[in-house]
């Protein structure tokens, strides 16, 4: 048996990089899982054929995740096709760089929308249906820049810190009614989106970086498993962090 056996999971963001792994280590573990990217379903094809070859099924959604409307259609669709949804991922997020004297109004609402509007949009359509049922785990994909802060991501680093206390609240409100919310905040990951830092922040990064290298999607995927499953039921409102030491609490 899996640790997610017959579970349905919805993975904004799993076209690529960190949500891939983690909708993949689902199906592993037995979960369905529904993707929910941006990307066209010839991009999550690799991912939907790593998910359907666990034998558990896969459904693409083109879904822009900072759209209201487009999010209250994939929920729609999650819960036409597997009836209900047990655990949402919200993981679609961009970077982009730019010092705040330099940055424009655009880029600002672009990475906020995306990384924190499209967080609570994706939570609140499908929050009802968990609260209803009695169960769910809502894990919310921050960042170490969350935390500390990045000199050139501002708006990146707010967005995520804006995870963090949206994850806190959240968790206020609804733990009693059997649904956990935590956060994960990954350090720097080799993803596309870390390809597209500048090689001065990855050397910079590097030099700065306790562990000395670069972490793995495989080194982050075993944390939201657990929060995602029995072994994370008495974790509430955390934000964990797979950061190679970028961060000590
Ligand atoms: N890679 C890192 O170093 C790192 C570190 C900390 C946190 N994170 C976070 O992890 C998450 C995943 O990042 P990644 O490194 O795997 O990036 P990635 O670029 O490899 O993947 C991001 C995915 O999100 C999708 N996406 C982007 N905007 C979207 C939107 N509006 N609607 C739906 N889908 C959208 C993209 O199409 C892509 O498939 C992000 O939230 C990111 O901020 C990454």
């Amino acid at each position: 048996m899996g640790k997610l056996e017959s579970r349905v999971a919805v993975v904004t963001g799993a076209a690529s990089g960190i949500g891939e792994g983690i909708a993949i280590a689902f199906a592993r573990e037995g979960a369905s899982v529904v993707v929910a990217d941006r990307a066209s379903e010839a991009d999550a094809s690799k991912v939907l054929a790593a998910i359907r070859s666990h034998g558990v099924e896969a459904l693409f959604v083109r879904t822009d995740v900072s759209d209201e409307d487009s999010v209250n259609l994939m929920a729609q669709a999650a819960i036409a096709r597997f009836g209900h949804v047990d655990i949402l991922v919200n993981n679609a997020g961009i970077f982009t760089e730019s010092l705040i004297e330099n940055m424009s109004v655009t880029d600002w609402d672009r990475v906020v929308n995306t990384n924190l509007r499209g967080t609570f949009l994706c939570t609140r359509a499908l929050l009802n249906q968990m609260l209803d049922q009695g169960y769910g785990r809502v894990i919310n994909i921050a960042s170490q820049l969350g935390q500390i802060g990045g000199a050139s991501v501002g708006h990146y680093s707010a967005s995520k810190a804006g995870v963090i206390g949206f994850t806190k609240a959240l968790a206020r409100e609804v733990s009693r009614r059997g649904v956990l919310v935590n956060a994960v905040a990954p350090g720097p990951i080799e993803t596309p989106l870390l390809l597209s830092e500048t090689e001065e922040w990855r050397s910079n990064k590097l030099a700065e970086l306790p562990i000395g290298r670069f972490g793995t999607v495989d080194e982050v995927t075993p944390t939201v498993v657990m929060l995602a499953s029995a072994d994370g039921s008495y974790y509430v409102g955390q934000t964990l962090g797979p950061n190679g030491g970028d961060v000590m609490l």
